[in-house]
C-alpha cells in the first residue's frame, strides 16, 4: 500500500481504518477483523472510547506493533497544557502502548456553549506545547491536529517549534474544505479525510451514482478513488468484512480527470453539520 511521507519524514500507510462507532456492538474483534483485512493504520481516539479495543486488538493480531500506524486524538474538552499530558498518559495506557504514531488534537476550541469555548487561542497553544514536549522525548513520532481552519493554525503556528504534520479534516465529494486544505498544504502540512464516505450521507447522490456506473463500482469506493486521487489520507469506517477489504482496494481504479473535474464541482451534499467555530448543525 501506498504510504505517504509526512514533514518530520515519518511515513503513514495512505489508506486507514477508521473505529469511531465501529466497536459498539462487536468490540475488539471488529478492529481484529480490519487488522486481518490488511489494514495496519487505526485511527482512534479518546472520545471514541475505543482505545482499549484497538490496543487488544493490535496485541491479538500477533503482528509487531512497529508494523503498526496507531492514531489517537485528544479531546476538546481536556484541551491546556496539564489536561494535555494527563490526557496523554490515559490514551497510552488505554492503548497499552509505550508510543503512539500520530497524536491529535480532535478539535481546537471546546464545545459550543462550553465556558472555556473562547478561550481556544491560549488553550491550542498550552496543548500544543505539551504535545511538542511529549514529542521531543520520542513518545509520539508525529503531532498534528485536526478540524483546523486556516485561523486556527495560524495561531498555533505563531509560537511553536513544531509544525503540524496532519490536519484530519472532514472530506468527500461535496464537502471538500477548499481553503483549509490548500492553507495546510502551503504549509507542509498533510491532509487526512475523516468520513470519507461522507458516513453513507452520499449513496443516492445522482453525479455520484452515474460516475460509479461508468467504472463498476459502488459509490462508497468511488468517493474513496476521489479522495486518495485528491492526495488524501483516507480513514474509511465499516463494520463489514467484505466492506473492510473493498475500501482497502480503493487504490486500483483510477477516475478520469474529467470525472474528478465534475465531482470537484458538485453541490454541497453529505456534511456532517459539524463546525469547529459554530454550533452543530443536524444534517
Ligand atoms: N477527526 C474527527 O473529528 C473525526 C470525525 C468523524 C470521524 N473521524 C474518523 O474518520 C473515520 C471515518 O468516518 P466515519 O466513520 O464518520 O464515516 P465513513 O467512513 O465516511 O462512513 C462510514 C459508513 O459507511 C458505511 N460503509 C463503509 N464502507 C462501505 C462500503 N464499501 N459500501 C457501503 N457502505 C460502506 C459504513 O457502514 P458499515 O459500518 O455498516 O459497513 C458506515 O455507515 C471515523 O471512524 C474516525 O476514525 C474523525
Amino acid at each position: 500500500m501506498k504510504e505517504i511521507r509526512l514533514n518530520n519524514g515519518v511515513t503513514i500507510p495512505q489508506i486507514g481504518f477508521g473505529t469511531y462507532k465501529a466497536t459498539t456492538a462487536d468490540g475488539y474483534e471488529v478492529v481484529l477483523d480490519a487488522i486481518r483485512s490488511g489494514y495496519r493504520h487505526l485511527d482512534t481516539a479518546a472520545l471514541y472510547e475505543n482505545e482499549e479495543d484497538v490496543g487488544r486488538a493490535v496485541r491479538e493480531s500477533g503482528i509487531p506493533r512497529d508494523e503498526f500506524f496507531i492514531t489517537s486524538k485528544l479531546a476538546r474538552y481536556a484541551l491546556g497544557y496539564e489536561n494535555t499530558k494527563r490526557e496523554f498518559e490515559a490514551s497510552l495506557k488505554k492503548l497499552g502502548m509505550e508510543y503512539i504514531d500520530l497524536y491529535l488534537i480532535h478539535w481546537p476550541r471546546p464545545d459550543y456553549g462550553d465556558h472555556d469555548f473562547d478561550n481556544w487561542e491560549k488553550l491550542d497553544m498550552e496543548s500544543w506545547r505539551a504535545m511538542e514536549e511529549l514529542y521531543e522525548e520520542g513518545r509520539i513520532r508525529a503531532i498534528g491536529v485536526s478540524n483546523f481552519l486556516p485561523h486556527h493554525l495560524e495561531n498555533l503556528m505563531k509560537n511553536s517549534r513544531v509544525t503540524p504534520a496532519i490536519n484530519q479534516l472532514e472530506l468527500h465529494p461535496g464537502y471538500l474544505q477548499k481553503e483549509a486544505v490548500d492553507f495546510s498544504r502551503d504549509h507542509g502540512i498533510e491532509i487526512e479525510a475523516w468520513s470519507p464516505i461522507g458516513r453513507a450521507r452520499l449513496m443516492n447522490e445522482p453525479l455520484l451514482i452515474e460516475i460509479s456506473e461508468k467504472y463498476g463500482i459502488s459509490v462508497a469506493r468511488l468517493c474513496l478513488c476521489f479522495d486518495l486521487q485528491s492526495g488524501f489520507i483516507i480513514l474509511p469506517k465499516s463494520t463489514h468484512r467484505e466492506r473492510m477489504e473493498e475500501n482497502l482496494r480503493a487504490d486500483e481504479i483510477n477516475i478520469e480527470e474529467e470525472d474528478m473535474q465534475r465531482i470537484m464541482s458538485m453541490h454541497q451534499a453529505g456534511w456532517s453539520g459539524e463546525h469547529p467555530d459554530r454550533e452543530t448543525i443536524k444534517p
